[in-house]
């Protein structure tokens, strides 16, 4: 089985190993839940030794797997949670501090500080990203500041921060490499993406040594080799991507317009802008799709924080179904005469309102409502949701005018919420038959840089549809629901934005 790549997507709950075949099949995989800690309120942290050793467990899990044991395995792909922010010693490889995780919100009012004092525009110019606690930097600020000596240590040059695929490419090559790649830099907050380098500016304003970042190298690249004692022998690292990043690449969209949303937890879309990167005027992101042969392509991306939890809160939290794919059925048989909203800000709103303070608010009940009610309710709030990030990228960007959506994703088996995203977006949604676009996307990146798969066109022509879903509401119809929908927003806001 020769021609075969090692895809590893680490991910903000588990960690998880694919390995494709030469036709881009998934022939084994490995997948490992790991701890989360929530030491305070807003706070979300992971141990680094978590992160490394359920990462290389299931690499050799689905080496082992494969046909001929991984004998065929010629590179290996990382993709990874972005924004997930990591200090460690230089010399001894020792974490300062457990990973900070893109959720966490321990640094809001650091962000506020720093916006009070003007400094937004300066953010957003530079990294097409806004003063949010998502993103790294103010993270790395926070362990520098909050854990003893750390500033110092840094100063003297002893620490070292990445972001998680740093943090695997560290542990595969021993220390060896320390490196990122562009779209994960684009993810940092000091990462200016018009000149492809770390800011000098920004680093200031955040008071980071700039001695503590890693090289930041294409999306298909050299990042050194996994040394033997882990695999039997040494295989190469040759493609990196954050994995909204890596999920573009393996939906294939490569041109300029097409676009992706990947429905998880939360709900990332991602719409290629080729080599513009379009500055949003409705708080969307700029970010860097890819970067190859020294080119970055660009997206405008939404993010959007509950998609698939919303699935899992009536069932988790209200108890209103057995199994996430019970909300199907429930929805269908919904009342069509009662208009019932949810708006689940239930860890504040994201894109395109970035309310932290926002919380959760269903509208429009009646005595006759009941689960069938909430649970199309839950569903359609995706919709609204996906349909606010694509009417901010198409008044963004004239290029965006009639975006085909190439979805992804646990709720894209449900086809009856493909059917009402396709109808309230007013354009065609588009499943693919692979599931596995983000693992996918990393394998191709290394396929690509070993030579053994082809480029982008070629690869793209092997992108098969499953399902395409046709709107077919009337305008009447979606204008009505859109407008019930942002009234149901603009109640829920906190007026604190
Ligand atoms: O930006 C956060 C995103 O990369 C997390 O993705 O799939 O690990 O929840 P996921």
């Amino acid at each position: 089985m020769a021609g075969c790549v090692l895809a590893i997507d680490q991910g903000t709950t588990s960690s998880r190993a694919i390995v494709f075949d030469a036709d881009f099949k998934p022939v084994s995989t490995g997948q490992q839940e790991f701890p989360q800690h929530f030491p305070k309120s807003g706070w979300v942290e992971h141990v680094p030794a978590d992160i490394w050793t359920s990462t290389l467990r299931v690499c050799r899990e689905a080496m082992e797997k494969a046909p001929d044991g991984g004998a065929g395995v010629a590179a290996i792909g990382i993709t990874n949670q972005r924004e997930t922010t990591l200090v460690w010693d230089r010399s001894t490889g020792e974490p300062v501090y457990n990973a900070i995780v893109w959720q966490d919100r321990r640094t809001a009012e650091f962000c506020a500080k720093l916006r009070a004092q003007g400094h937004e525009e300066t953010f957003t110019k530079k990294t097409g990203l806004l003063l949010d606690p998502y993103f790294s930097g103010t993270k790395i600020s926070w362990i520098l500041e909050n854990v003893p000596g750390a500033r110092d240590r840094a100063e003297r040059g002893e620490l070292v921060f990445g972001t998680v695929d740093a943090w695997l490419i560290w542990q595969l090559t021993e220390g060896e490499v320390h490196a990122v790649d562009a779209t994960n830099a684009s993810r940092t907050l000091i990462f200016n993406i018009h000149h492809n380098d770390w800011d000098e500016e920004l680093c200031g304003l955040l008071g980071i040594p700039m001695s503590m970042l890693p090289e930041v190298k294409d999306s298909a690249d050299d990042f050194g080799v996994a040394k033997s004692d882990l695999f039997g022998r040494e295989i190469p690292i040759l493609g990196v991507a954050g994995d909204q990043q890596a999920a573009t690449v393996g939906q294939a969209c490569f041109k300029p317009g097409m676009v992706k949303s990947t429905y998880g937890t939360g709900c990332f879309a991602l719409m290629n802008t080729g080599d513009t990167p379009v500055l949003s005027k409705n708080r969307m992101l700029t970010t860097v799709a890819y970067r190859i042969n020294g080119k970055s392509t660009y997206a405008l991306e939404g993010s959007i924080f509950v998609a698939g939890a919303a699935v899992q809160w009536l069932r988790d939290g209200l108890g209103l179904i057995e199994s996430a794919s019970d909300t199907q059925d429930l929805a269908e048989e919904a009342d069509p005469h009662q208009d019932v909203y949810l708006v689940p800000a239930f860890v504040g709103l994201g894109a395109p309102y970035w309310d932290a303070e926002a919380r959760g608010a269903m509208f429009g009940l009646t005595r006759n409502t009941g689960p069938k009610e909430i649970a199309r309710a839950v569903l359609q709030s995706v919709g609204f949701q996906t349909s606010d990030l694509i009417r901010a990228m198409q008044s963004d960007w004239s290029d965006a005018e009639k975006p085909v959506l190439r979805v992804d994703g646990g709720m894209t088996a449900s086809d009856w919420t493909m059917q009402f995203l396709a109808d309230i977006l007013g354009a065609p949604v588009d499943r693919p038959t692979v599931a596995e676009t983000t693992a996918l996307g990393a394998a191709w990146l290394a396929g690509f840089k070993a030579g053994i798969w082809p480029g982008p066109e070629e690869f793209s022509s092997k992108w098969q549809l499953d399902k395409r879903f046709e709107p077919h509401m009337e305008d009447g119809a979606r204008t009505d629901l859109l407008s019930g929908w942002q009234d149901a927003v603009q109640r829920t806001r906190s007026g604190e934005q």
